[in-house]
């Protein structure tokens, strides 16, 4: 089972992917493949409501970087998404890659049931928990399984950097991984 983060900050050496790292890290190291990718700062459009994907299930008619997105995350077992928190929410990109990826996801009846699916937001002070309710919200409708951690997975941080050095965020987040390496190695235990 691999694992999928993905980075909606448009920077992609900030908080919020070292936040991921972190994650992935946890994972790496308990032998699982893990992908980070980055979606912040690419150009992107929202769900235009047109219906096509289901005239040709799985496949969104604006032909970006979407689709290819949606195909790591049909083949991942976990999927974290990590976005900063901008004005109490998450960030365009993070929004429009979860608005088109829900709609692909139902096209082809629900392909993202039954996977792992965790949020983590970089925020200098408020509205973290609206960010991470936000993203909880897109794996809960899709029959997602969403584990926790010992605070809710965000980090205080402004700067690039800042996330490094807020002990509790980092723990937070490696305690994260770990939740999902041990939920990915029960899964695997019932599904053999
Ligand atoms: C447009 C914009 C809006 C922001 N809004 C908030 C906010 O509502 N609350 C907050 O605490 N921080 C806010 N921030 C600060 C970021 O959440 C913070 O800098 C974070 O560490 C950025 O993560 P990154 O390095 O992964 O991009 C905002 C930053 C930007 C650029």
């Amino acid at each position: 089972m691999n694992v999928l983060a993905i980075n909606g900050s448009p920077r992609a050496d900030g908080n919020t992917a070292h936040m991921l790292r972190t994650v992935l890290d946890v994972c790496a190291e308990a032998g699982l493949d893990t992908e980070l990718y980055q979606a912040g700062g690419r150009p992107v459009r929202g769900c235009a409501a047109c219906g096509k994907c289901s005239e040709h299930p799985g496949r969104c008619e604006f032909d970006d970087w979407v689709n290819g997105l949606y195909q790591k995350m049909k083949a991942a077992g976990a999927i974290v998404i990590g976005s900063p928190t901008y004005y109490s929410d998450l960030t365009a990109e993070t929004k429009a890659l979860i608005d088109r990826c829900g709609f692909l996801s139902g096209s082809e009846g629900r392909s993202l049931s039954r996977k792992i699916g965790a949020a983590v937001s970089a925020v200098r002070r408020a509205g973290g928990i609206h960010t991470l309710d936000s993203i909880q919200h897109f794996f809960l409708i899709n029959d997602m399984i969403v584990p926790g951690s010992t605070y809710w997975n965000m980090s205080l941080s402004l700067q690039p950097g800042d996330y490094d050095r807020d002990e509790e965020g980092v723990g937070t987040m490696r305690r994260l991984g770990e939740n999902i390496v041990w939920l990915v190695q029960r899964l695997q235990t019932v599904n053999e």
